[in-house]
Parts: C-alpha cells; structure tokens; sequence
C-alpha cells in the first residue's frame, strides 16, 4: 500500500463517535434519512447526496433509463428509484444492493431486489441485456476494470453496459474512503471515480467498447458494448 492509499485515520468530524461501524450500518441511517459525509475522497468531507437516490426519478434519471434496454440489472441499486422506474414501465429489472435496507426500500417503491454483492452468483448470468451502474457505482471496490468485466460477464453478448461518470477533466481517482452519519463513521472502504476521459481505456481493459456518449444536465452517461 502507498501512502496515497493508505485508509482515512483521525477523529470523526462527529467528535468521539465509533470508527468500525460496518459500512451498512452507516449507509442503512443515511437511507433513513440522517446527514451523510464521505470522509477521504476529496480534503474535506463530502455531503453524500442520499436525498437524490431517495426522490423520485428526475429528466435526467428518465434518459439514463432510456438507455436501459431489454431486461436490466441495476448493480448497487440504493434504495431502488431507477430499479422500480423500470419496473413501473413493464420493463424486467432487478437491483442488487449490499444493504439490507436498501434492498427493503426498492421492493416498497416496487422494485424487485436481492441483498447480493456484485461479484456474488446472481440470477440470469450472461443473459441480461443491460447492466447498469448509475450514480457514479463504477466506483464500488476500487477497482472500475474488475467492475466493467463483473458487468460484461453479466450481460447477453449483445448486450450492453451503462454507466453514469463523472465529466470530462475529472481525474480518474482510487482511495479510502468512509461514510459518517448518525454519530458513526464506517470502516474503510475503496471507491474510484472515474470520468469521461478515463472511460474508454478502462472499458478496453474489461473487453468493451464505447457505443455512444450522454450528457444531461450535469450528468454523463456512457453505453458499453462487447466489440462488433
Ligand atoms: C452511490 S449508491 C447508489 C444509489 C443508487 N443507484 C440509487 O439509485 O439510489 C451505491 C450503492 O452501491 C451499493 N454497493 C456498494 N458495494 C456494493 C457491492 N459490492 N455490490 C452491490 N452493491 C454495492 C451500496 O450499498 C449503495 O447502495
């Protein structure tokens, strides 16, 4: 490990509260609606936008879904407002999520989900037509190519994979990262962000090839396919 990788340490900005909370304890009072900070991916802690995930999809979330064709699995769902928009419209979806109460909150919008980790067996290997990572989820693990391959290997060959990055400029980063809320901050975790630059070599790395590229509003969404 370098020192660029080295986990957040130091004192919570909430004072003396526990550091080895597991991250879905953490991310579970974030989903009931307390303040969220990342801790250790940017100097300061970031406010984590839960009440975006939490509302109703936007203009900008309905584009992205239109991307989403065929049966669709919604890799790190949250609490489900695209998986359950898919369903709405007729369309198969299923979310996964590594928390239980995200996993709650997409079947009560809806949405049909399994409290899985990506990199677990999961239902319909190889043949969902779309697998998606929305709301910057390219970066869970720490490790964007391992995540595209994950997705690739998910998907029917000609399916595809949609990912939501971050704008052109943004570097692409791997750290530490740690959620605090509630008085609790999580253990460490890896995250990456990745942006619009870095997209086409890491997708070349999992065996991917980029079909097209989405702005909207201040979101980029970007379609994956195997090579032709
Ligand atoms: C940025 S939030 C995504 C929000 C979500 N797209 C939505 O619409 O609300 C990242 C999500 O990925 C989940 N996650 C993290 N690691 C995961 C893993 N290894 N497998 C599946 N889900 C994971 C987290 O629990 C969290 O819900």
């Amino acid at each position: 490990m370098t020192s660029a990788e080295k986990a957040p340490v130091g004192p919570t900005t909430t004072g003396d509260a526990p550091t080895d909370a597991s991250f879905s304890h953490v991310f579970t009072s974030a989903l009931r609606g307390h303040p969220c900070h990342v801790v250790g991916i940017e100097a300061e802690p970031q406010h984590l936008p839960v009440t975006n995930w939490l509302r109703e999809p936007d203009d900008d979330d309905e584009a992205l879904l239109a991307l989403c064709q065929g049966p669709t699995i919604d890799i790190g769902c949250g609490p489900g407002r695209l998986t359950a928009a898919l369903a709405a419209r007729g369309q198969v979806a299923l979310g996964i999520d590594v928390v239980h109460e995200a996993v709650g909150q997409t079947r009560e919008r809806g949405g049909v989900a399994l409290h899985r980790d990506v990199y677990d067996e999961l239902p319909g290997e190889g043949r969902w037509a779309t697998a998606l990572l929305a709301d910057g989820n390219l970066g869970i693990g720490g490790d964007p190519v391992s995540l595209l391959r994950r997705a690739h290997e998910l998907v029917d060959p000609r399916g595809r994979v949609v990912v939501e990055v971050e704008a052109s400029g943004i570097p692409l980063t791997t750290t530490w990262a740690s959620l605090e809320c509630n008085g609790a901050r999580s253990r460490p975790f890896r995250w990456s962000v990745v942006g619009l630059d870095d997209i086409a070599d890491l997708a070349a790395q999992a065996g991917l090839v980029v079909g097209s590229t989405h702005a909207h509003g201040e979101r980029w969404y970007v379609v994956l396919t195997g090579p032709s």
